[in-house]
């Protein structure tokens, strides 16, 4: 996508955090958004924040996990834009508890937020984006997706599948007009650690330490990935050192973050 002004863009999980702060700056560069969220009423502080933009903006309150919810979502947008030029699978959360002890109920939470819901939103989305003469599907996935953290397992596994989803878009979109960016961010400052069921008090101010980046400067650098045309978006300066380490290090990198993980929950 070589510029998103005046593009139709649709955004899930746009009530908070990263979402809401792409669509601040989607908005005032011009593009029309179509944003989604389970949660009504941040939905509409969301779109109160954008009274003055120059685009058309609609809200839809929508589940990721039904997948009947999302194709309606993409049905709506295209009524009421016209067209759809990118989707962003956004919406996340985690439940915080080791593989040994999380119910399923939790496990299949955060796979059908996190992996349902992307899959949902790609798949609904696509025949949308085959109509325009340009379209890009954006996946947030995590850094988690190259190095997993202790007692964030069902998280860990979702961002990797993530990451999975979009190296295989890649190879069946080659040489079409549809762009697919995955997108890494490290620790961003938005409300998804104090979120997250199972978290206490302590891991969420741990969480609150080390996440450097503000949301604001992750939807920048996310645009600018999606104007690039890049198929891998890291974001901040922990996401590029830990994906770096990885790749030249994968087991010890493995090791030392989750004895790092491990301590600062105490254990
Ligand atoms: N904050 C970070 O450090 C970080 C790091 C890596 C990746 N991410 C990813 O970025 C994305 C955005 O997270 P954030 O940090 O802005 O968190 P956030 O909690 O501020 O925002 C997440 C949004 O997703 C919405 N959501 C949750 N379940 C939903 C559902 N079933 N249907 C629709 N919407 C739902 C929430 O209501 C919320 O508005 C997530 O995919 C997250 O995994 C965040």
């Amino acid at each position: 996508m070589t510029k998103v002004n005046n593009k139709v863009v649709a955004v899930t999980g746009a009530a908070s955090g990263i979402g809401r702060a792409l669509a601040v700056r989607l908005a005032a560069k011009g593009a029309s958004l179509a944003l989604s969220d389970i949660n009504e009423a941040g939905l509409r502080e969301t779109a109160e924040l954008l009274r003055d933009a120059k685009g058309k903006v609609t809200t839809h309150v929508v589940d990721v996990r039904s997948r009947d919810a999302v194709y309606a979502y993409a049905t709506e947008a295209e009524y009421q834009h016209g067209c759809v030029d990118v989707i962003i699978n956004n919406a996340g959360l985690s439940v915080w508890s080791t593989i040994e002890e999380i119910s399923y109920e939790d496990f299949e939470l955060v796979l059908n937020v996190n992996l349902w819901g992307v899959i949902y939103g790609t798949k609904a989305f696509l025949p949308l984006l085959r109509r325009r003469p340009e379209g890009h599907i954006v996946n947030i996935s995590s850094i988690n997706a190259m190095v997993p953290f202790a007692k964030n397992g069902p998280y860990n596994i979702s961002k990797y599948a993530v990451l999975g989803l979009c190296e295989t878009l890649v190879q069946e979109l080659q040489g079409e007009p549809i762009h697919v960016t995955c997108v890494h961010p490290g620790g961003i400052q938005t409300n998804i650690a104090h979120a997250a069921k199972g978290v206490t008090e302590a891991e969420a101010a741990f969480f609150g330490r080390i996440a450097r980046t503000s949301a604001d400067k992750a939807a920048k650098t996310i645009i600018s990935g999606i104007e690039g045309n890049k198929e891998r978006v890291y974001v901040g300066l922990d996401a590029k050192a830990m994906a770096t380490a990885k790749r030249l290090m994968p087991a010890l990198t493995v090791k030392v973050f989750g004895k790092l993980s491990r301590a600062s929950i105490g254990q």
